[in-house]
């Protein structure tokens, strides 16, 4: 899998030529419609969310937010923003940054996450936990890309855990494997690992395949990016692509849906289903009704892929 940062699109001309060999080969074809494991569980997460969100809502949970500033993370605090499921959303990150138009239930905490532990105290009485917390490995060092998506992922969650939170929701990546010669997929496997022993009552893993932005401000190494990456999301939405509001309203309807399962991981496509995104791989009795499956979802994103 190829990896970025959303807006670091430097080796743009390598990259069109591997796209364009890509597609031509057909994978692309056959990731779109390869089938999903689960997709019935998946497809009812989706279809019954909107249902479930008031009795949700009414347990007045509280939330934490680590990686809020980046791509999934901004898009996750719109998405909560909206819903309003949470009573309380504390945002933890190395800096304060200026947030517009978030309600009164969200507050910033300052940390410097390699003394976490003398921060456990932010943990404490927190329900649920959403980590987005990331490093592009394009221009990062393993050891750097270790200690942010694994050692710090992992050092919240311990915490998270200590202070008494019930869901942990993670955003890995899709071929996360800890015996991979990859060293991000060995870390992300690992950190995946690693996480299921800390006996969470539920545990969400996902698993994207290559973020898409869509940005306010213009910059131009985005724009290559996305003119390459827009006919094969077009065309093929789910096969290697997933939207960060996509992603971010998949976190949402699965925290909002109980589950037996104490551990989750979804890849790619499935997380376009949990969206209520891609209800073509639906049955048709779980089929949303309205075509985008909740009212979290605001239809003017979607015309940017
Ligand atoms: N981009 C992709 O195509 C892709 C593909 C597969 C998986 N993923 C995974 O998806 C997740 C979210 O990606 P994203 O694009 O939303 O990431 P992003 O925009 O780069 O955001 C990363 C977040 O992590 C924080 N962070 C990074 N380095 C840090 C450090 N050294 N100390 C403290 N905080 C740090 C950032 O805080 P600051 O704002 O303070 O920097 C930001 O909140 C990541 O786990 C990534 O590995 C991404
Ligand atoms: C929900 O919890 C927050 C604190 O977490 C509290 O300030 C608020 O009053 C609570 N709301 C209700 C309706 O209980
Ligand atoms: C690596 O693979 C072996 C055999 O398939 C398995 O037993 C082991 O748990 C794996 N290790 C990791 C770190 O995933
Ligand atoms: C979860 O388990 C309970 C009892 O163990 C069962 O009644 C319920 O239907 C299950 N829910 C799902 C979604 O499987």
């Amino acid at each position: 899998m190829l990896w970025f940062k959303c807006h670091e699109i430097i080796p743009g001309f390598i990259l069109a030529l591997i796209y364009v060999a890509l597609s031509l080969s057909g994978v692309f074809l056959y990731m779109e419609y390869e089938s999903i494991e689960d997709v019935d569980t998946h497809c009812r997460i989706a279809y019954t969310a909107e249902r479930n969100t008031a009795a949700f809502r009414q347990r007045n949970y509280s939330a934490f937010v680590v990686g809020f500033s980046g791509e999934v993370g901004r898009h996750l605090l719109e998405v909560l923003n909206r819903a309003k499921i949470f009573g309380k959303i504390t945002l933890i990150g190395r800096r304060i940054i200026k947030l517009n138009n978030l309600g009164p239930e969200f507050e910033q905490r300052r940390v410097k996450f390699d003394l976490l532990d003398d921060y456990a105290d932010i943990f404490e009485g927190i329900d649920y936990g959403f980590c987005t917390l990331g490093t592009s490995h394009g221009s990062v060092q393993s050891a750097e890309f270790n200690r942010v998506d694994h050692d710090y992922v992992l050092k919240t969650a311990e915490l998270a855990k200590a202070g008494g939170c019930k869901h942990f929701s993670v955003v890995s990546s899709h071929g996360a494997d800890g015996n991979s010669s990859f060293f991000f997929n060995r870390a992300k496997g690992l950190m995946e690992e690693t996480l299921m022993q800390y006996n969470f009552e539920r545990l969400s893993i996902y698993r994207p395949g290559v973020l898409l932005c869509n940005r306010q401000e213009h910059r131009p190494g985005d724009t290559i990016f996305q003119s390459l990456l827009r006919p094969v999301a077009y065309f093929f939405p789910t096969a290697v692509t997933l939207p960060v509001e996509t992603a971010a309203i998949a976190m949402l309807n699965n925290v909002v849906v109980p589950n037996n399962r104490s551990v989750d991981i979804y890849e790619n496509k499935a997380i376009h289903v949990v969206a209520g995104m891609a209800s073509q791989y639906c049955p048709p009795e779980l089929v949303p009704l309205r075509h985008y499956g909740n009212s979290f979802h605001r239809k003017d994103h979607d015309s940017e892929f």
